[in-house]
């Protein structure tokens, strides 16, 4: 018996096949454009999500030799926020517009005044913020009022590909979460929001939890993919989640720190809790609990940008610039980095904040720039993870995961600066195959997400804070705390 996990990610899909022991024995990602078509905006076709997805698996099954019929349930992650519209005939009116698109700036300052900033928090657990998918909706229904008018249906992106595979139309609580029309506390649309937004509930997609079964394959689907009709699809979890639940982050004590494009600081909690400045998201967990995190928008992608955007550099060129930072002191004799190339949105959700090096001098050199990468991107998780200890939520382990984590070098500082042990676990699939673990718990294969995690995840390698850098770091970490609000005003004129 053999489980599907299907991760719809923002610049490809990734899909594994997982066995009842938990090894992955087929993967495969397929990429498809983002496009830009103004600054600040990016959308993509969900048609080509679904032509990845569909060639993805078929090929899987063919160049694997998987049998379908082995095949027993598939679950799905899926990039986040993402705006589906479906018109009555289910053809997709307009391009998605994406988690990482900022063009709802006042739609989120509307959403805020006519709820009002302290209802939003208590009907949604949230602040409007302007990757969200409710601001997104009022957007087209301002800007775009003629495809508004033809709307029968909104799907998250991950749930497009249910559609198309199922023929129904649903998401999940995790997914759902990030909408800001939802109900986090009690698990439900937010009745509240829908009504001060004026926007039908009969558009929205029925609500399963991560687990629980939505449907299953269809005949139509099965012809395009080799699957078996009837296979069974399970709800599957918003990317966080799901990355959480493939990295084992489904209790209390521990944290989750994914270092991609996007950094998040991620702990579950069995209790629904808010932050008082609703800095954190709060959202529902894929084990039926709940969890808060906090986003950067620019974690890995900083040093990728310092790579091949500036020293036009390839994979050889990260290694070396790397092994030159290596021998740089802690503290990149101070030089620090502000990582907020494209914005920030935790602790400061500010679409016009800029990254920028401060304290350069004359004996600096590119070893110390790339040194002080690592460490602005480190001090930028630590402000989510402050906000998580905050929150007087245990940080017994943090385990991390992303192209980031796989330098040794970018695990130790991330140890000195948190003062915490920095680990490593099994499994590298993270979101596709918390996918295919929420697959394996729907169709009955274990008890439940924690038991799963706990049969299936194991940690490899560990890295411990590196005593003589601890004082440094607090010291310089109270520098980087204060400069966000010394600089916000620059930033604004720049901007
Ligand atoms: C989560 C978020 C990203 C996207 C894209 O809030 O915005 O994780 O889901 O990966």
């Amino acid at each position: 018996m053999n489980f599907l996990g299907i991760d719809l990610g923002t610049s490809s899909v990734k899909i594994i096949v997982m066995d009842e022991e938990g090894k992955v024995i087929a993967s495969l990602s397929k990429e498809y454009p983002v496009f830009y078509p103004e600054q600040g905006w990016a959308e993509q076709n969900p048609e080509d999500w679904w032509n990845a997805t569909k060639e993805g698996i078929k090929e899987l099954i063919e160049k694997k030799q998987i049998n379908g019929k082995t095949i027993k349930s598939i679950g799905f992650s899926g990039q986040m926020h993402g705006l589906v519209t479906l018109d009555e005939n289910d053809k997709v009116l307009m391009p998605a517009i994406l988690w990482c698109d900022q063009r709802t700036g006042e739609e989120c300052e509307y959403i805020t005044e006519v709820v009002g900033k302290d209802k939003l928090s208590k009907y949604t657990g949230n602040k409007a913020l302007t990757g969200f998918t409710a601001p997104k909706i009022l957007w087209i229904k301002k800007h775009r009022q003629e495809v508004y008018s033809k709307v029968s249906h909104i799907l998250l992106p991950k749930d497009y590909i249910r559609f198309k595979l199922t023929g129904e139309y649903a998401t999940d609580v995790s997914d759902a979460s990030g909408t800001l029309l939802f109900d986090v506390e009690n698990r439900v649309w937010s009745k509240e929001m829908l009504n001060a937004l004026k926007i039908s509930e009969d558009l929205l997609p029925k609500c399963y939890e991560s687990s629980q079964v939505t449907g299953s394959i269809s005949k139509e689907a099965a012809l395009e993919t080799g699957l078996e009709e009837g296979t069974l699809v399970v709800g599957g979890a918003g990317d966080q989640a799901a990355g959480a639940v493939g990295t084992g982050t489904v209790e209390s004590g521990i944290i989750s720190v994914a270092m991609g494009t996007s950094g998040v600081v991620f702990a579950s909690q069995k209790e629904y809790a808010v932050d008082s400045e609703n800095r954190l998201h709060s959202f529902c967990h894929a084990n039926d609990e709940w969890h808060v995190m906090g986003v950067m928008l620019s974690a890995a992608s900083c040093l990728k940008w310092w790579v091949e955007a500036v020293n036009k550099g390839n994979s050889k060129t990260f290694d070396e610039l790397l092994y030159e930072a290596e021998k740089i002191p802690a503290g990149s004799e101070g030089l620090i980095f502000l990582p907020y190339l494209m914005g920030e949105r935790t602790p400061y959700s500010d679409p016009y904040a800029k990254g920028c090096f401060i304290g350069l001098n004359i004996t600096h050199t590119r070893a110390h720039m790339t040194r002080a990468i690592l460490e602005g991107v480190a001090f930028g998780l630590k402000d989510s993870l402050e906000l998580v200890r905050n929150l007087n939520i245990p940080i017994n382990e943090v385990r991390v995961s992303g192209g980031g984590a796989k330098s040794k070098l970018w695990r130790q500082i991330l140890a000195d600066i948190f003062e915490t042990r920095i680990d490593m676990i099994n499994s590298v699939d993270g979101p596709s195959y918390g996918a295919a673990i929420l697959a394996a718990v729907g169709a009955g294969k274990f008890d439940s997400v924690n038991e799963a995690c706990s049969k299936l995840i194991k940690v490899t390698e560990s890295v411990y804070p590196n005593k003589m850098n601890i004082d440094k770091y607090e010291r310089m970490y109270r520098v980087y705390s204060s400069l966000y609000s010394r600089l916000k005003d620059t930033f604004n004129e720049i901007s």
